[in-house]
Formats: structure tokens, sequence, C-alpha cells
């Protein structure tokens, strides 16, 4: 790791999208308390994601990573902890089966709160307010106490995220997520969402897959794999004064650690090479990703590679595309085949989310389910055709029976997106929507694991 660097060091650079407190001593003050609280995460946990993501690297797994698109204190409950969780399980054990593979599960969860916005102001009916930034900063009602930055809140979100990431771990080795149950509740999505006979096929062998495994006499309920998971956390790292307070010195590497999540992620908006935020990242020693959107250029995104992954380790760094559908063939190939000439290990994950966001004529933000679906299938055939390896996806989503996005098997409408429309930021994809997505997926994943093995075995 960087030997020059310190946690403070993003400090000294141009920073953009930080919120402005109105009293710095009471900041200095709630930083000060939390770097003493205890970490999130262990760093040999974060050292056992990077080695899985190093796997995704390789093409030997794939990366799922999702989840809200803002945690909030409003929407904290265990039965959405609960849902999100549970969702993503369903996709993973799809995603597994079409692929072969190991699926890395990694939750936009227990910490993701703090926001990037493309205005600092809000105007509404002539009024105009800082714009809302996530939990962690200020509050979402329009007006004015409310948007006032308060570094309390960041105590908040930090025993919010504890509180979320001690069920998550009881869910993932407590017996919540074994092989059996997950399969269940997928033939529940196929009996019950009108999806009939589409996925029929596939959940049979699922189910007949574990069947066979169980006359075999292995019983999931007595194998740690079957009846537990690995499951990891993320988030942006946006907020660089909360993450710095989580950020220790761990004791068995000498290694810095951001310890508010195994993985740590820089938005599309602050992705510049010589920003503080790519500074703060590429002295941690956790895994990383960097959004890279249309605005990316080639040569930057090389420079950025460099200084985020200089020891081209495995692992350390995911890029995460997010072009919106329109745009992926004009930027990906490009990107993908400078990435390979360079000889750069990185993981390649889609996030179909980002660029595919629109306004209906009533007002509200939408993602069309068939935009979505269509940006993943252009980002598989980019690779395919840079015979590079599509390694993982990026998904808003919600366990939540929200109506967000529009589309999918529970058909959506425009009209419909009133009923139900619950996010704090950016609209997600409800459980039906994400489970469908994975078996639509798994048919890509499918092709694309044949296909490298069919090479292996030449
Ligand atoms: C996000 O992931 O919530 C986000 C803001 O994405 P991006 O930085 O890609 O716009
Ligand atoms: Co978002």
């Amino acid at each position: 790791m960087r030997t020059d660097w310190k946690p403070d060091g993003w400090r000294s650079k141009p920073i953009i999208q930080m919120p402005e407190y109105p009293d710095q001593t009471a900041v200095d003050k709630v930083e000060q308390e939390l770097s003493n609280y205890p970490p999130l995460v262990f760093a040999g946990e974060a050292r056992n994601l990077k080695a899985q993501l190093g796997e995704v690297a390789e093409g030997r797994a794939f990366l799922l990573q999702g989840g809200d698109c803002a945690e909030s204190f409003a929407e904290f409950h265990p039965d959405n902890i609960r849902d999100t969780f549970r969702v993503l399980l369903q996709m993973a054990v799809v995603l597994t089966f079409a692929g072969s593979c190991p699926v890395v599960k990694v939750g936009r969860l227990a910490g993701q709160f703090a926001k990037p916005r493309s205005s600092g102001t809000e105007t509404i009916e002539g009024v105009e307010l800082p714009s809302y930034r996530g939990d962690i900063i200020n509050g979402i009602s329009f007006d004015a106490a409310a948007r006032v930055p308060d570094p309390e809140r960041m105590k908040r979100a930090y025993s919010q995220s504890a509180a979320t990431l001690n069920l998550l771990r009881a869910f993932a080795q407590g017996g919540y997520a074994n092989l059996v149950s997950v399969h269940k509740w997928n033939l529940d999505f196929v009996r019950e969402s009108g999806a009939g006979g589409r996925y029929s096929e596939l959940a049979d062998q699922i189910g007949q897959a574990l069947e066979f495994m169980q006359a075999c006499g292995i019983n999931p309920a007595d194998v740690q794999q079957l009846r537990g998971t690995d499951f990891y956390t993320s988030h942006e790292a946006l907020l660089l004064g909360y993450e710095q307070a989580l950020t220790r010195i761990d004791s068995t590497s000498g290694d810095w650690y951001d310890t508010s999540a195994h993985m740590l992620w820089v938005g599309d908006r602050t992705r510049q090479v010589d920003g503080g935020h790519v500074e703060f990242l590429s002295g941690i020693a956790n895994p990383i990703a960097s959004k890279v959107g249309p605005s990316t250029d080639t040569d930057d995104l090389l420079r950025l590679i460099e200084k985020l992954n200089p020891e081209n380790e495995a692992g350390r760094l995911t890029l995460i595309s997010r072009f919106g559908a329109d745009n992926v063939e004009d930027h990906l190939p490009r990107l993908l085949r400078a990435v390979k000439s360079e000889g750069f290990k990185v993981v390649w994950s889609c996030d179909p989310m980002h660029g595919n966001v629109m306004k209906t004529s009533t007002g509200y933000k939408t993602r069309p389910f068939d935009r979505v679906m269509s940006e993943v299938k252009q980002f598989f055939a980019c690779h395919k055709a840079e015979g590079t390896y599509a390694g993982g996806i990026h998904l808003e989503l919600t366990g939540q029976n929200v109506t967000e996005c529009t589309g999918g098997v529970s058909a959506v409408t425009e009209e419909g997106l009133a009923s139900r429309y619950h996010t704090h930021c950016d609209p997600r994809l409800n459980a039906d929507q994400s489970i469908e997505l994975a078996f639509l997926l798994a048919e890509a994943l499918k092709e694309e694991r044949d296909a490298l093995n069919i090479q292996a075995a030449e």
C-alpha cells in the first residue's frame, strides 16, 4: 500500500459534493467521537472479499451487488433489511446455477446514506433550498431547517449501519440463508408472479439438482456452504469525514482499512483522478470500485486505474459501467480495449440503473425495466466482442413491493407509479423485477460461461 498516504490527505485536494456544515467545531467533535467507535467490519473480511473479487477478475466467479439507492432513517426496519437480503440471495441462487460459478454477494446496505447531487439547490414553487444529500447529512423534507447539514446524523447513520450489519450477519450464518429455503422462495416467485412457464424450466433444474444432492446423502442443514453464505457490505465513499473517522490501521497487516464497509466506491461525479475522493480510496486496502460513465475519457480511466491499483492486484478494483442503454455501444468497447491492452486486472460490472433514469409526465423519476435489461444485454455483448469478461452487476433494488421502475412481469405502469413510490432518491427495482432480472441475466451468463468453458477445454 502507499507509504505516503494519510487518512486526512484528501483534505488538501480539490473536493466536490461535500456538505457545508454551519458549525465546523461540531463536525470535528462528532468525527473525533466516531473515530473511537468500534469498526463495523474486520479487515480480514475485506481481504476475503478482495480475494473473491480476484476470482471474478480472473473470470472464475460473478459479482452481484445491490440494495437501496439511499438508505434512510425512515425506512429502517428489520423487514426491509430481511427482504432486500432475501431478494439478493434469490438472485444469487439463479445466477450460481446458470453460471456454474460462485456468486460474490455484496449489499448496498449498512452504510449507503450519502448522495451526490447534480445541483446544490432544489427549487419548488419559487422556493430554493439546499438539496437533500442523504440522511447522513440532512433531511429530505422540503423545509429550510431540515435541509441544514447536521453532523449528529453521522452518529445515527453509524448506529443504523451497525444494527443492519448485525442482522445481516445473523441471517447469513444463522440458517435463514439456507439453499433449500431460498429455492422455495424462487418457486413461489415462478408460481405467483405471472411469469409462469418462462422461468419454470430453470427453477425445476435447480430443484432437481437439490434433490439429487439430498439423494446422495448431502443434507443442506449439515453443510456450511449450503446452510449459510458470505455476505458483504458496500457504499459510496462520499462523506469523507465519516469515512476517515472509521479508517483504522489493521494490526495484522499494518495497512489502513476503511472499516465502515467491506467495499467502497467513488461515484461518477467524484472520480477525478486528482480529487479528494480518489485520493482517499487510493490509500485504503479494502476492495474498491469506481463508476464509469459516458463522460469518461479513455486516458483518464487508465490514469485512474494506475492510481487506484498500482500493483495491478486482481480483486482490488472494480469498474462499474453506467452508460444508459443508448450509450453502451459508443463507449464501452473503447474502454474495454484500452484496459485490456494495458493488461490491467479489473472486475467489470454493469450498473444498468443510473444511465436509464427518465421523468414521467406526472413528474416521477423512473427506469423502464426494458431499458435496464437492454443495457445489461449490451454489456454482455460488448464483452463477448472484445474477449473480456462481463463479471458483475450492480443494481438499485429493494425487497419491498414498491412501484418505482416501470415494466417487468408485475407490469408496473407509469400511472401505477404513484401507488407505492417510497424511494429517498432513485427508483429501485422491486422484488419481482429483481428476481426476473436474475432469470433473464441467467441466460446471458450461461452463454458467457459456456463459451469460457469451451475455450478452456480446447
Ligand atoms: C449511485 O450509485 O447511487 C450513484 C449516484 O451513481 P453514479 O455515481 O453512477 O451516478
Ligand atoms: Co442511485
